[in-house]
């Protein structure tokens, strides 16, 4: 019998709690949505979505950003199965549009270490930008040393291992359409 968050979706795995439910997730992306659109009154805008993990968020926040925009990804991973990063940053695809001259806002579903961020900043600015900043989802607030603070965040996270919404445990739980956590 399944109870609490199990369900088909989890496989009958039991999350502990969910920290952001539909409707709230809902919200802050309209909101987020809203604060973009203010931030940018001219230039072109090229929103960058980390993959994989940011691309419920992106395809739901982009659609609430009322002005033209373009869309391109990058693909980097940090962990492997683990449910703490390896700050090994790989980065598996570059994107093809030109960067050089636009606003780029570089979408993330989590900040954690920071490592990742940091790695893809440095990347980004060799690119000559006209502007570069991130729209996280979660920010855990735990990152030693960040390159650029996020400059539209979500939520505050806590300090669990979060899935949903994107999130994933080694591939799993991305399609949860809110965000538990698992510890
Ligand atoms: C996760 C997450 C962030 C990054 C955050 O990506 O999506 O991109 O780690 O961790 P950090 O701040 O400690 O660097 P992951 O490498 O697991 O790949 P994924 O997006 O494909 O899940």
């Amino acid at each position: 019998m399944l109870s609490g968050t199990a369900s088909p979706k989890t496989g009958g795995t039991e999350l502990k709690r969910i920290v952001f439910d539909e409707e709230t997730i809902a919200r802050r992306v309209r909101e987020l949505g809203q604060e973009i659109t203010t931030r940018y009154s001219d230039g072109e805008l090229l929103v960058l979505g980390l993959l994989k993990g940011s691309f419920i968020f992106l395809s739901d926040l982009v659609r609430r950003i009322d002005r033209p925009l373009q869309v391109d990804f990058l693909v980097a991973a940090s962990y492997g199965a683990e449910t703490v990063s390896s700050g090994n940053v790989r980065l598996l695809y570059d994107p093809e549009t030109e960067l050089a001259g636009k606003h780029i806002l570089l979408v993330e579903d989590i900040v954690d270490t920071g490592r990742t961020l940091n790695r893809l900043v440095s990347l980004l600015k060799e690119r000559g930008p006209r502007s570069l900043e991130i729209c996280a989802l979660l920010h855990k607030h735990i990152a030693e040393h960040l390159a650029l603070e996020p400059a539209f965040i979500g939520f505050d996270a806590p300090k669990a291992f979060l899935v949903g919404y994107g999130l994933d445990h080694a591939q799993n739980f991305r399609h949860l359409p809110y965000i538990a956590s698992l510890t």
